[in-house]
């Protein structure tokens, strides 16, 4: 396995620095992952070590996601290759990844639906959706995704006899520190943050709500924060007190682009 993994991940970094376009990148990358996954040894393998080898489990668990393994990170963090193992007819939410991604099933099959954005994202919580194709992953096949909201998707696992396995490639990450969720129901989405980042954010909410100068000069230390979800949560605390101070730096922020400049200006609106 690990000699499979290591040439797949080598091919995959010689194709990160040559490629110019995203393009080359999913036509040569569904090559390559469709020809990992169509390799049987592959799963037998990487099962049989996660199902007999506590340290390599341990040391491969994603808190993310109870289903997921993370075989490979490149240490310049170009990109990932996880395993996730569906129990059989498990449906997952609708959501949205940071990076791009390709994704290929190892065993059994996998339902994708994809959909697109219909609402301007004026809204704070609210998401129109609509459903743009949907296709059955079985073994070796391979289907794409585009960051944030070209990208928008839901895996199914569709066997209901038994569980499925899936091998996903994924890029670097333009949003590092929560992905979007989405309820078709309710026409929701909702941001989930990821472990590591959640005790943080109710750090600044709590900040917040303590209302002293030496709370708020801890939030105006994080509106310097280099990650946008921390500098948008510092921000949110710090209008409660200081209000013209945080819709001038909020304001700054709908300007920018990184990839939350809507929620910083449904942010400034709530406030003007
Ligand atoms: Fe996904």
């Amino acid at each position: 396995m690990e000699d499979l993994l290591n040439s797949f991940c080598e091919e995959i970094k010689e194709l990160l620095k040559s490629a110019t376009q995203q393009e080359e990148i999913f036509v040569q990358g569904r090559r390559l992952l469709a020809g990992l996954a169509g390799k049987p040894v592959f799963l037998r393998e990487s099962l049989t070590k996660l199902a007999t080898d506590d340290e390599f489990l341990l040391s491969r668990r994603n808190p993310t996601d109870p289903n997921e393994v993370t075989l490979f990170k490149d240490t310049d963090g170009l990109f990932s290759v996880r395993l996730y193992i569906w129990d059989p007819d498990i449906t997952y939410p609708v959501h949205s990844h940071g990076s791009w991604g390709i994704v290929s099933t190892l065993a059994g099959a996998v339902e994708e639906r994809k959909y697109e954005r219909q609402d301007d994202k004026s809204r704070p919580g609210y998401a129109r959706l609509r459903e743009t194709g949907r296709s059955v992953l079985k073994p070796g096949e391979t289907t794409t995704v585009l960051p944030l909201d070209l990208g928008i998707h839901k895996m199914d696992s569709i066997i209901k006899e038994h569980s499925s396995v899936g091998v996903h490639l994924y890029g670097k990450a333009v949003r590092q520190e929560y992905m979007e969720k989405f309820d078709l129901h309710k026409d929701s989405v909702y941001r989930v943050t990821f472990p590591g980042m959640n005790d943080r954010v109710y750090v600044l909410k709590a900040l917040g709500a303590i209302q002293e100068d030496w709370s708020n000069d801890v939030l105006e230390k994080a509106c310097a924060d280099r990650r946008p979800l921390i500098r948008f949560e510092a921000l949110r605390a710090l209008a409660l007190t200081q209000q013209e101070t945080a819709i001038g730096l909020i304001e700054k922020e709908t300007t920018q682009q990184h990839g939350m400049e809507e929620d910083f200006a449904a942010l400034l609106r709530s406030l003007k």
